[in-house]
């Protein structure tokens, strides 16, 4: 997937700014009830997506793998419905969403996994 650097470091950012935000905002109001939620933007989102980013800029044979790919679009609709469902969870409305959520991104990093592995042999 051309660009795919590009493509996760930008959502690690917008990520970053949204976590920024809530941690402000519980600083502010003095509401710490949504750590979790914005312990995994900042950590899934902003940390393990810019990560994400930089390895496929160290090495670049791994964006070149249809599984780098998979891995970006398990990454985009995992991470928001992981992130939604955690307050939905704590509230006891629904696990579903936190659990779907939470397995596209596990799974979504076992793709990464397998690509590192497999292709990650031509480090820059
Ligand atoms: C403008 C930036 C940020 C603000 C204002 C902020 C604010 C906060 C606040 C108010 C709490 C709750 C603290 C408490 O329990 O008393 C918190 C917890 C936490 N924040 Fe942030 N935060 C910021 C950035 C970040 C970033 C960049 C990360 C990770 C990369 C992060 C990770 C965490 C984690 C993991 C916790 C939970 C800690 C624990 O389990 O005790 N925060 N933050
Ligand atoms: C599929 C991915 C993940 C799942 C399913 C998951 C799940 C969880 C759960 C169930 C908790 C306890 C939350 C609670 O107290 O209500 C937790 C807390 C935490 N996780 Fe994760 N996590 C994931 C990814 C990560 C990653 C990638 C990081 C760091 C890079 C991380 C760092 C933390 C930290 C620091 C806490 C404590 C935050 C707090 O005090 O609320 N997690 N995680």
């Amino acid at each position: 997937m051309k660009n795919i650097d590009f493509w996760f470091i930008t959502m690690a950012i917008i990520y970053a700014v949204l976590g920024m935000a809530l941690g402000l905002i519980m600083g502010i109001i003095q509401d710490i009830s949504h750590t979790p939620v914005h312990a995994h933007i900042n950590l899934v989102g902003w940390a393990s997506m810019a990560l994400f980013g930089l390895i496929y800029r160290a090495y670049p044979d791994l964006a070149a793998s249809p599984l780098a790919r998979l891995h970006f679009i398990a990454m985009t609709i995992g991470t928001p419905i992981m992130l939604a469902g955690i307050p939905l969870s704590h509230a006891g409305v629904t696990n579903v969403p936190v659990v779907a959520g939470s397995i596209a991104v596990f799974t979504a990093t076992i793709v990464f996994l397998v690509n590192f592995v497999k292709n990650s042999g031509k480090a820059a």
